[in-house]
């Protein structure tokens, strides 16, 4: 049976248990700006440029009144851990009305989505894929598109018009986002 040693700890043995707590507490140091940096997004403030966020188009007088405007809808898309480039997410006839309240419609017919255009001559939004036709308020007039353009919320902030994009379902008379 072996006796428990009694033998003091020598110099050798000491700086070695010494070395061992300093190494520990050196890799410890060295890792905080590593776990600090992989768990900051989830310290970092909501993502703007969220996916449902209303996307900025242009100020008040850049719409001229009565005449529907084209815009890109373009946005770039934040989490918390990425962020895209800006990407340009659909577009919309926006039309600034006499009272400068606004009115937006989905440029994406609702037949079968193509995009639809401005037809000045006979002042109504044409699709060049299948013939249909809406009026400037958005209403169905013929072609076999189901229902009229798709409406879109815009939001004046000050001067600026923002967009409140959605996508909707194609081909239905109901109109139900996706
Ligand atoms: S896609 Fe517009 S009428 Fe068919």
């Amino acid at each position: 049976m072996s006796e428990p040693s009694t033998t003091p700890p020598t110099r050798r043995s000491f700086l070695s248990a010494l070395t061992v707590l300093l190494g520990g507490a050196i890799t410890a140091l060295a890792s905080i700006p590593v776990l600090g940096s992989l768990f900051s997004p989830l310290r970092a403030a909501p993502a703007t440029g969220a996916a449902d966020a209303p996307i900025p188009v242009g100020t008040v007088s850049e719409f001229p009144v009565g005449v529907p405007r084209r815009v890109e809808l373009i946005r770039s898309v934040t989490d918390a851990w990425s962020r895209s480039d800006a990407t340009t997410v659909g577009a919309a006839w926006v039309t600034r009305n006499a009272d400068d309240t606004f009115t937006a419609f989905s440029t994406i017919c609702p037949h079968l989505g193509c995009g639809v255009n401005l037809d000045k001559q006979r002042n109504i939004f044409a699709c060049p894929c299948h013939t249909s036709a809406f009026g400037l308020d958005g209403k169905f007039q013929t072609g076999p598109a189901p229902r009229g353009l798709d409406p879109l919320q815009v939001e004046v902030r000050g001067k600026e018009v923002l967009i409140h994009y959605k996508r909707f379902k194609q081909g239905t008379p109901e109109r139900e986002t996706v």
